[in-house]
């Protein structure tokens, strides 16, 4: 049986995404969970995942209500193509329900406060349910998307979750991560194509421009430092 600390030793080295996800498959004392948004980064390790048969990784996926059209499109192209199951979960419906009645279908707009709300009960209140036995939480972070991201390990330790969270692509560059796609003609969302990097919900997520920080069209009215929605922080 592989123990917590080998598999921390191991993931730590950053040898190639196969053979981590492999040695990381084999690990039996708890629960291992992939969370997917169907970037292109999450597209590749769902892959990774999928071709290989690891089928103790279990992939989820939180669906805000709110994704653009294409996203879903790449998502239901992702259930085709492997014919595996990707856990949805959902916002509670009596607090969205509140929510909206209280404060209109798109009050993110009008401050952070209600932004961060709006996040919370979309987002992080799922993201709770979707890790309760989890032990390891893999995710599809990377360092050039933001200054914060740059601090982060490819292994850490998860104090509010209690668990081990494993960013395997933190150090891929977007190159990397294009060429991967390419190279095993793996779905992805066309918006990718139409100058959008880092895709969240529809109404918060924009193109961005040559040059433009990565994460420039998530939240771009807000303030930078101030761009997490709360699954990461
Ligand atoms: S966010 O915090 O700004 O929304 P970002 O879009 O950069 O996150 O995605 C980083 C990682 O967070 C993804 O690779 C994925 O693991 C996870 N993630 C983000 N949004 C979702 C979602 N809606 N459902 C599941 N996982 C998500
Ligand atoms: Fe709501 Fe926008 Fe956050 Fe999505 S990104 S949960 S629409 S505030």
């Amino acid at each position: 049986m592989i123990m917590k600390q080998e598999i921390i030793n191991v993931l730590k080295q950053d040898k190639n995404l196969e053979e981590n996800l492999k040695f990381l498959s084999e690990y039996t004392e708890g629960q291992i969970v992939f969370s997917t948004s169907f970037s292109k980064e999450d597209q590749l390790i769902t892959d990774a995942i999928f071709t290989q048969d690891f089928n103790n990784i279990e992939i989820f996926t939180l669906d805000t209500g709110r994704f653009f059209q294409e996203t879903y499109s790449v998502w239901s192209k992702t259930l085709l193509k492997y014919r595996k199951n990707i856990k949805t979960f959902y916002p509670n419906t009596l607090q969205i329900e509140e929510f909206v009645n209280n404060n209109g279908i798109n009050p993110f707009y009008e401050s952070i406060e209600l932004r961060k709300q709006c996040c919370h009960i979309r987002k992080v209140e799922p993201l709770q349910r979707a890790l309760k036995n989890a032990k390891i939480w893999i995710t599809g972070l990377r360092a050039e998307h933001s200054a914060n991201r740059n601090n982060l390990d490819i292994v850490q330790w998860d104090d509010h979750y209690q668990l081990y969270k494993y960013n395997p692509l933190l150090h891929w560059t977007t190159d990397e991560v294009d060429q991967y796609i390419k190279n095993k003609n793996i779905p992805y969302n066309l918006l990718h194509d139409k100058g959008f990097i880092s895709i969240g919900c529809a109404p918060c997520t924009r193109a961005v421009a040559e040059g433009e920080d990565f994460r420039a069209g998530r939240w771009w009215w807000e303030d930078a430092s101030k761009k997490e929605c709360g699954l990461h922080s």
